[in-house]
């Protein structure tokens, strides 16, 4: 069975579909067999990215697919390693279904208390349906200026729940990286100190834990 990596939120336009992106092309480096699906039918962000970076002679190629269930998304599943979940803007039925087969759910957050807020709350839901909190992450989405971080790890320490470490700043070069087909890793080349960097690795270690975790379990 793949790992699932699974990108979640309650409000939209905080940075699912720009994560999953990023995971899908740093993990494409490797040796990695890696599937993004986009269960985003109605904007197809992931897939739409994916046809502006066919374009790029040289981006590393990406599979990726729209699907209208998690369960379609899965039906080839045995010819992957790794498959990386983007979902729609809101939750649903399916949020339960996808977070419960996901190794890590990454809840993508900004750091206003209005979007820090839903994001507890998601967790919250996704505990009660049985989700231990060891495969539940937020990432830190959107940052305007450095010192909104403190705001936003004081709040998710006192909730209780793992902030990865880093964040993704708001970057007019992410957007345009986007826009042609790259992930924001791509965009340029970024110091090992960059927050960005900082959070990529941090959820790469989040994900090798989690599957290290599965196979102590069998
Ligand atoms: N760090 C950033 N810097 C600049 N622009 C960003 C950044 N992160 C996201 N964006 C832009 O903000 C918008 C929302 O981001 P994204 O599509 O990743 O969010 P989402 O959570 O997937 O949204 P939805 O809920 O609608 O699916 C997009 O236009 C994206 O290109
Ligand atoms: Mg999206």
């Amino acid at each position: 069975m793949p790992l699932i990596v699974s990108f979640l939120s309650q409000k939209g336009g905080v940075g699912k579909s720009t994560l999953a992106r990023a995971l899908a092309a740093v993990s494409s480096t490797g040796h990695l067999r890696v599937k993004l699906a986009d269960l985003d039918v109605q904007q197809q962000t992931a897939v739409r990215w994916g046809k502006a970076r066919k374009q790029r002679v040289s981006a590393l190629p990406i599979e990726i697919g729209a699907f209208r269930s998690f369960e379609d998304a899965l039906e080839d599943s045995d010819a992957f390693d790794l498959i990386i979940v983007d979902t729609p803007g809101h939750t649903s039925a399916a949020t339960g279904t996808v977070a419960r087969a996901s190794h890590v759910v990454v809840v993508p957050t900004s750091a206003t208390i209005d979007d820090l807020y839903p994001t507890v709350l998601l967790l919250h839901a996704l505990e009660e349906i049985g989700i231990s909190r060891n495969r539940l992450a937020i990432a830190l989405c959107r940052v305007l200026e450095p010192g909104e971080e403190k705001t936003a790890r004081d709040y998710v320490d006192a909730a209780g729940y793992e902030l990865l470490p880093g964040f993704i700043p708001e970057r007019a070069t992410y957007r345009s990286a986007q826009n042609r087909g790259q992930a924001l890793t791509e965009a340029v080349d970024a110091a090992d100190d960059d927050p960005t960097n900082l959070l990529i690795e941090g959820l790469l270690r989040k994900i090798a834990a989690q599957s290290a975790a599965g196979k102590r379990k069998g």
